[in-house]
Formats: C-alpha cells, sequence, structure tokens
C-alpha cells in the first residue's frame, strides 16, 4: 500500500467503532439469558473472533450490516476457540469461563501465542479456578472448578486482566476485590453496571458479587484509538479534522491530552453520555513541539504510543515515553516495531527498556516500512507519510482490519 503526501488533511468524518466496546457488548450479552442489539459494532478481526467464540459456547448470533443481534445463554457448552489475533478475546473469556463449569479451549494466531496470559491465569488460579497454559501463553485450557472472591493487587494496569477477574467474580462465591496501581479504561464496569451487576468503584479498587447480567442494546461509539490516527493526520499536515461520535471515556483520551499539550487546537462538542462518554472532536494543527510521556499517563493512551512516536518527528527536539515496557508484550514489541518504523520513514529514535525517546527534526522523508502485522503500527506509519516529502510504502496494510477496516479509503 502506498500512502501519498498531502498538503493539509481536512474532513470531517465518523470513524470505525470502538473495538474494546464492541467485544463487550457482544461477550457480555452472549452470557446473558435474553436478547440485545448492538448497533455500530465494530466488524474487524478481533471483534469477528469474540463473535465467533460466543457462538460456539451457544449463543445465537446474527450480523446484518453494522448490527449484531445476540441471543445470550447463562449454560455454556463446551468448547475449543479460536480467538485469532486477539488478546482481549482470549484474555476475557478466560475469566468468563473460569466459574462457568465447562471445559474449554482458547488458542490464537502466532502473534497471541506469544503474549503473557499467566497474569491472568495466576489470580485466576487463586480464586480456586483450574486454568493452565502452555508455558505461560496460548493455548489456555479451562477445567470446570469452583470460585471464590478474593482481594488482589494488579501488578500492571491492565484493562484486560482488570475485567477478566470481574468475570470470573460473577461466577464466584463471596465479594472479589481488584485493586489496579493506576486506572486502566473501564468499559469492563460500566457496561456490567448498565447490566445490572453487583459492581462498585472506589477509587482504583472494583469489587464485584456473584449475579446474572441483564440483556442490554447497547450503540458503540467510534474509536478514539482509531479517530486518534485522523486526527494526528490532521496534526502532520496542518490540517484539520472533526470526528464526529466517538467514545470520550476519560481513561481513553490521554492522546488528546498529548495532542494540546503538542500545540494542536483541541476541541470536543455535543458532549453527552449513554453508558458511555461520547462526542464530536476536532483537531486543528498548530506549531508542534516536543512531549514528555511517563508512567501515571500510559493506560489512557497505551494504543497509541506507535502513532505519537511517528507524531513526534513532527515537532522539532525530544519527545520521550518512559513507564511504558507493557509496549514489550503487546501484537508486536511495539517498542522495537515502532523504532523500526520511525528509523524506516527516515526519522531518529532511542529505543529505551521501557519507552523510547524521539528526536523529531520537524519532518519525516518517507520510505518502506513493514507492519509486521500489528495493525497499529501498519497505521501509524500510514500517518507519518500523509505528512511525509516522499510517502510512505507500507507491507502488511492489510492487518490495519483487525481495528479499522475501513482506514485505507477513509485517509485517501
Ligand atoms: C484493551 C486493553 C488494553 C489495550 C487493548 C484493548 C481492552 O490492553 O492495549 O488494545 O479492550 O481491555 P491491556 O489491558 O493489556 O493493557
Amino acid at each position: 500500500m502506498f500512502v501519498k503526501p498531502v498538503k493539509k488533511f481536512i474532513r470531517t468524518t465518523a470513524t470505525a467503532p470502538d473495538k474494546s466496546i464492541t467485544h463487550r457488548a457482544v461477550m457480555f450479552n452472549a452470557a446473558a439469558d435474553g436478547e440485545a442489539k448492538i448497533t455500530n459494532a465494530l466488524l474487524g478481526g478481533d471483534c469477528r473472533s469474540t463473535v465467533a467464540c460466543m457462538k460456539k459456547l451457544g449463543a445465537a448470533i446474527e450480523i446484518e450490516g453494522n448490527t449484531v443481534y445476540v441471543r445470550g445463554v447463562t449454560e455454556f457448552k463446551d468448547a475449543e476457540l479460536d480467538a485469532g489475533n486477539s488478546g482481549t478475546t482470549t484474555r476475557l473469556l478466560t475469566g468468563l469461563l473460569a466459574g462457568k463449569g465447562i471445559t474449554a479451549s482458547i488458542d490464537g494466531d502466532d502473534s497471541l501465542r506469544t503474549r503473557p496470559m499467566r497474569r491472568v491465569t495466576d489470580p485466576l488460579a487463586l480464586m480456586g479456578a483450574d486454568v493452565t497454559t502452555t508455558n505461560g501463553k496460548a493455548p489456555v485450557y479451562i477445567r470446570p472448578a469452583r470460585l471464590h472472591g478474593i482481594d488482589y493487587t494488579m501488578p500492571v494496569a491492565s484493562a484486560q486482566l482488570k475485567s477478566a477477574l470481574l468475570l470470573a467474580g460473577l461466577n464466584a462465591d463471596g465479594v472479589t476485590r481488584v485493586t489496579e496501581p493506576v486506572l486502566s479504561r473501564d468499559h469492563t464496569e460500566l457496561m456490567l453496571k448498565a447490566m445490572g451487576a453487583g459492581i462498585a468503584t472506589d477509587g482504583l479498587t472494583v469489587s464485584i458479587k456473584r449475579g446474572a447480567l441483564k440483556n442490554t442494546d447497547v450503540c458503540v461509539p467510534g474509536d478514539i484509538s482509531s479517530a486518534a490516527f485522523l486526527l494526528a493526520a490532521a496534526a502532520v499536515t496542518g490540517g484539520e479534522v472533526t470526528v464526529t461520535d466517538v467514545g470520550l471515556n476519560p481513561t481513553r483520551t490521554g492522546v488528546l491530552k498529548v495532542f494540546e499539550a503538542m500545540g494542536a487546537d483541541v476541541k470536543t462538542t455535543d458532549f453527552r453520555r449513554e453508558i458511555e462518554p461520547r462526542g464530536n472532536v476536532t483537531v486543528t494543527a498548530g506549531a508542534l513541539s516536543p512531549f514528555f510521556i511517563g508512567g501515571e499517563d500510559v493506560p489512557s493512551l497505551i494504543d497509541e504510543l506507535p502513532l505519537l512516536a511517528v507524531v513526534a518527528c513532527f515537532a522539532t527536539g525530544d519527545s520521550e515515553v518512559r513507564g511504558a515496557e507493557e509496549l514489550r508484550v503487546k501484537e508486536s514489541d511495539r517498542i522495537k516495531t515502532t523504532a523500526e518504523t520511525v528509523r524506516a520513514l527516515g526519522g531518529r529514535i532511542t529505543e529505551l527498556p521501557d519507552g523510547f525517546v524521539v528526536h523529531g527534526t520537524g519532518g519525516l522523508e518517507g520510505g518502506r516500512v513493514y507492519s509486521h502485522g500489528d495493525h497499529r503500527i501498519a497505521m501509524s506509519a500510514a500517518i507519518g507519510g500523509l505528512g511525509s516529502r516522499n510517502g510512505c510504502d507500507i507491507e502488511g496494510a492489510d492487518s490495519a482490519a483487525i481495528s479499522y477496516p475501513s482506514f485505507w479509503g477513509d485517509i485517501c
């Protein structure tokens, strides 16, 4: 895929529906006894993996356009599940199935098989679960067990881990209490609350009691992580972009704060709340300054860090990201693949164990980039290409379909 440089990227558009919220809307409704309609669902590769897994477990799911009709079941069938490239599917389902009294396995592609699963299976074992991994990775095996609540302090801020334990807590005796070091995205808490779960949040601690879920229709907002690519395209080309009806959950909007700190103008309008906060966002380009992102900021923009590395090349001076070692265990080692991408585009970057420093020179030449099969690397490279002098050729561009199936059409 070749991305040509553009003078000023200017448009008003919707973006892809939210991946995290679609996963949860499908999965949780599939575990509730009744029917629900999910509108504006994301039907990218990862969410399709969740749909396929929930069908195999016994839920009836029909897709019509962007609408997903789910008829859930409270008792699942034994199943061999394929989560594809999706860490969210694997980790959330491991928690959900641990106390369901079934025998199941969850496997996925080569990238998924490299991702750490003990962070989920170790605390589940403390709850009494019978879950095992393959040397700490997928395939994960789940057998029937009776669960009890625990009080668990998470070693990493991870919404996938937090969600897995909360979902296990729905099928455990007593109260399950989870505390995280920094608040990660809280989509699970908001949706479980909307579905009638006995869940309460107190600062960084969430507690949940055993209970059934009530089916709930969900209209999925746009994904701020997908919108970020369009907004960044404005920032690096001197343009202006408005993304309409996008999720504005504060646990996800760190990228907007960075755009603002860099000197872009960021405005939100039509703010409203519907399970999740949502509204329109406009970014108008300004002269770009370098940024610093430290540990506390990382969870609210974890998926945007490869993109922000590319944007940092368009500022003059050093931008630094620290406390982001989690990037090493994403769909690729995103510290390594981000550094490779920046260099391939003609930028300068120093890799650190827990982040990187981008030595921005105010622009990029462009070049040839390999995505490593990682959707966010492919799309970050494309934004670099749009703002570059010569454009960018991307090998493995099709991986964008994991989270943003219409991406290439939306940026051309
Ligand atoms: C996600 C949580 C994050 C994020 C991933 C989606 C979720 O992962 O990187 O893309 O939907 O819960 P971690 O929870 O592992 O940080």
